[in-house]
């Protein structure tokens, strides 16, 4: 246990700041996004230390600061054109690219890849401490690996106080969420972490960029994969498109947890707060404005965190502009992450269970298979009788058609295996209300199966159908099941031997 010093932001306090990186020590610093915790990122003990610090998986690479371009060459091997035309437009700020790392960069930095994140931070006393520093400095947000961003000071103190030297601070960080995590070693650009500079306005800057969404793991990005900004309480998120929809659901399941003997805050819109009284709840902006949820999101989990609940109930916002930051911070916060680094757990959902939700599991394993993606797929029925077999016609066009041997008897969904599932897709909406009802803490994770391709609609129900009907639902299906192969294989970073939830190759 070390005394870890407070430091403001006048001029000697930033000399001692920089003092102390350049001594190998860890400081916190407030950044525009969120407070980072710097090391000296030529320093591989220091850079260690960080990962000790706050308990951070050794695979979880860093982002590098620095405060001008005369440092790039410390830190990068190549600065391609579009980096540059990123640089130019959006540095500093929350922009973090990533870019090949320069060899002599100790490689805990990037935790082995062959890449370094960079970014340019817009804070004065950010600046300042790098500049005085004189060395690029590595710094992941200050908090205890898996919990919320800090915000504070007063937040890095709760989790990092006595295991780091010194704290500066400089009040709150104004946009409340991480950077842009951008990787420009492939074209197009490819968002990895939504965050302070949004996707709109990246593509209005250098045209196409891939956006990957939050929920899925992706090992070019190993951090992605690890629980995140996570309160202690379980973080339930509440759908609804109207206002009275939300307030509906927010009272259902506060009752509903009452009954459980769950203590519950809330964690909502100001246009929700206006109209739904709950006490302990925290109002962090209007729906219109997501910058105002981003700034505050943190600190709300934090402080309800601190009031003891067993559960907070969150509104979801729209995912548009800043929208989609605190989309996929609350969607992480809540999804739990079962086993990060096992198969990619995928659960299909209909009715009986013996025809539509079965044909999907038999085509998209083999479809992963053959892309050489390790996905463990099963299936279940909102009413399934158990045992019941595959439907005859289904079954002859799978081994006749697709050459694919059947072995299959219905299962029940329950509430395991939904929360054994990191995505669970359901023929219509109906099954998707049936998942929610059963355990509302998967609304982050289940989707309806053509939602999740880009499409609209409800997969029909053959029974009864012709053998045509049948024929046709089939070759839906095997369309389907390509298409999330190609989607996964897109947002894990593509290729063979691609191990979605494995280790960053
Ligand atoms: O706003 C921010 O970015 C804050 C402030 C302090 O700058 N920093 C921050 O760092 O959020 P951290 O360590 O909490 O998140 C870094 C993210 C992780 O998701 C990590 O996996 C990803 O960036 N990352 C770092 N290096 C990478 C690389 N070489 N390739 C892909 N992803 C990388
Ligand atoms: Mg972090």
């Amino acid at each position: 246990m070390i005394i870890t010093e407070r430091l403001g932001t006048d001029a000697s306090s930033l000399q001692r700041a920089a003092e102390l990186l350049r001594a190998g020590q860890l400081v916190a610093f407030p950044t525009e996004t969120v407070y980072g915790l710097g090391a000296n990122a030529l320093d591989p003990g220091a850079v260690q230390a960080i990962f000790s610090a706050k308990g951070r998986p050794l695979d979880n690479p860093l982002i590098v600061h620095i405060a001008g371009a005369d440092q790039l060459e410390q830190v990068v091997a190549d600065f391609p054109a579009v980096a540059r035309q990123l640089a130019q437009r959006f540095w500093p700020g929350p922009l973090t690219l990533v870019l090949p790392r320069h060899p002599r960069l100790p490689p805990g930095v990037s935790a082995g890849l062959d890449t370094v994140a960079l970014r340019m931070p817009d804070h004065p006393v950010a600046s300042a401490i790098i500049k005085l520093a004189g060395v690029p400095v590595a710094a992941p947000s200050a908090n205890l690996a898996g919990r919320p961003s800090p915000t504070t000071a007063a937040h890095v103190l709760a989790d990092l106080e006595g295991r780091i030297a010194a704290v500066v601070d400089g009040g709150s960080s104004d946009i409340g969420v991480e950077s842009t995590v951008l990787d420009v070693t492939v074209t197009p650009p490819l968002i990895l972490r939504p965050g302070g500079v949004t996707v709109e306005q990246l593509r209005e800057a250098v045209g196409t960029v891939h956006a990957c969404r939050g929920h899925i793991e992706r090992p070019r990005s190993p951090g992605q994969k690890y629980r995140h900004y996570a309160p202690r309480a379980r973080v339930v998120l509440v759908e609804g498109s109207t206002g009275k929809e939300i307030s509906q659901q927010l009272a259902n399941l506060v009752r509903e947890c009452a009954s459980r003997g769950e203590t519950v805050g809330v964690l909502a819109s100001e246009e929700t707060a206006a109209g739904f009284g709950h006490d302990p709840m925290v109002a962090v902006g209007s729906r219109h404005a997501p910058g105002q949820a981003a700034a505050r999101l943190y600190a709300a989990l934090r402080e309800l965190d601190a009031l003891d609940v067993d559960v907070i109930l969150c509104e979801r916002w729209p995912r548009v502009g800043l929208g989609d930051a605190v989309m996929d911070r609350l969607e992480r916060a809540a999804g739990g992450w079962p086993d990060a680094g096992g198969p990619w757990r995928v659960l299909l959902v209909c009715t009986g269970n013996t025809c539509r939700s079965p044909v999907a599991e038999v085509l998209l394993r083999a479809a992963a298979v053959e892309a050489g993606l390790c996905v463990e797929v099963t299936s279940a029925g909102t009413s399934a009788v158990p045992g019941a077999p595959m439907t005859a016609y289904a079954r002859a066009l799978l081994e006749r058609d697709y050459g694919l041997k059947v072995r299959h008897s219905a299962r029940r969904l329950d509430a395991e295996l939904v929360s054994k599932a990191q995505v669970i897709l359901t023929m219509t909406a109906d099954h998707r209300r049936a998942v929610l009802a059963l355990d509302p803490s998967a609304a982050g994770r289940v989707f309806l199966l053509q939602e999740y391709l880009g499409a609209a609609g409800d997969i029909p129900d053959p029974y009864g159908g012709d053998q045509d009907e049948y024929r046709s639902m089939v070759q839906g299906l095997d369309r389907a099941a390509t298409g999330l192969v190609e989607r996964w294989k897109r947002e894990w970073g593509s290729g063979a031997g691609c191990r979605p939830g494995g280790q960053a190759r």
